[in-house]
């Protein structure tokens, strides 16, 4: 813990308690005429998420795994806000799923203006995916990957877009070792396991704005607050007690999220702004681990490989 915290300059301790302590901003600018696609719609951060954009006119893309759930989120936004929402399925899980969906939505949607990648979860002890990926590694950095890197042409051609990682301060944790992505050879830490999941999104989000320099289309990362959700209710008993007693008085109305995304999404000040990382609507620097651009570049050439895209970005 020590050695992380020795990474750190007072000053980036400062800005990251002051931004702890500022309301995230709001708009009320406009998403009619947009297309929006949310992955992690059903719950939490990503829910709130597509109610903002619904109150805000856009038009929806809602990507889940469950489809009852998803098919309620559907209905509930249709009816408070007479969205267009549409559901495509896919489990992140696995990157069959993912690179499948992807193909679907580039068929079914003429324009994509937003992605917003919300499916995450934190898990107290190491699985491994049907593709043999440790869980929570694919689920929150490989499937979010893929699924950014096969939508981002449709963006391009269009020369505009914005894709929104939501990532989380969980990062500052690190944990990210590239000779053992999967915690094949080390003690398994959740804690660690979520940073170096979060690390690994963020060190590709760079090296994806510096692809996408010139194209009009921006990718940036956030950190939606500590907000109610359903993150961690697939641990044991006696993590959710801790959650519910412990931690769950402190956290804040999802709606933070929901509201900063949209923030984040359609505010006219933002574009062009790429390659960043907000505490909720704050711009604020990550954790120097997560900076490591030389890192980045291994962890890109290994994300390509095991995601299996087309090199043509
Ligand atoms: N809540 C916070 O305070 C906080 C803080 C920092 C960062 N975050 C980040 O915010 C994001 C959303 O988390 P949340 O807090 O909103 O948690 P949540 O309420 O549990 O929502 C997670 C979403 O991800 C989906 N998901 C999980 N595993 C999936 C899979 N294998 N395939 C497809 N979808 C899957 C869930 O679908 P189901 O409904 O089917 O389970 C749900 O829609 C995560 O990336 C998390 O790391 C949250």
């Amino acid at each position: 813990m020590l050695r992380y915290l020795r990474q750190y300059r007072t000053a980036d301790f400062r800005q990251l308690l002051r931004n702890q302590r500022t309301p995230h901003q709001r708009t009320t600018a406009s998403l009619a005429g947009k297309t929006v696609v949310i992955a992690g719609a059903t719950s939490g951060v990503g829910l709130a998420a597509a109610q903002e954009v619904a109150r805000f006119g856009g038009r929806l893309a809602l990507v889940a795994r469950n489809e009852a759930k998803a098919r309620a989120v559907q209905a509930q936004l249709e009816r408070d806000f007479g969205a267009d929402a549409s559901v495509f399925l896919a489990d992140f899980a696995r990157l069959a799923d993912v690179h499948r969906v992807a193909v679907e939505l580039l068929e079914r949607l003429e324009r994509i203006d937003v992605l917003i990648n919300s499916a995450g979860v934190h898990c107290t002890r190491r699985q491994t995916t049907e593709d043999g990926f440790e869980l929570v590694f694919a689920v929150n950095h490989l499937a979010p990957f893929a699924l950014t890197y096969r939508l981002l042409p449709r963006m391009r051609q269009a020369g505009a877009g914005r894709v929104l990682q939501v990532n989380s301060q969980g990062h500052r944790f690190g944990g990210l070792n590239l000779g053992d992505l999967d915690w094949r050879r080390r003690f398994y830490v959740g804690l660690l396991a979520y940073g170096a999941s979060k690390t690994a999104q963020l060190l590709t989000v760079w090296d994806f704005a510096d692809r996408l320099a010139g194209s009009g289309v921006t990718i940036n990362a956030m950190h939606p607050g500590e907000v109610r959700s359903g993150i961690g209710q697939n641990n044991g008993p006696l993590y959710r007690a801790f959650h519910r007693f412990v931690v769950a008085p402190f956290l804040a109305d999802a709606r933070v999220a929901g509201e900063s995304l949209h923030l984040l999404a359609a505010a006219p000040g933002l574009a062009g702004v790429s390659g960043r990382y907000f505490n909720r609507t704050l711009p604020e620097k990550p954790a120097p681990h997560a900076l490591d651009r030389a890192v980045g570049r291994q962890l890109w050439a290994r994300t390509m490989e095991l995601t299996g895209v087309p090199d043509d970005l």
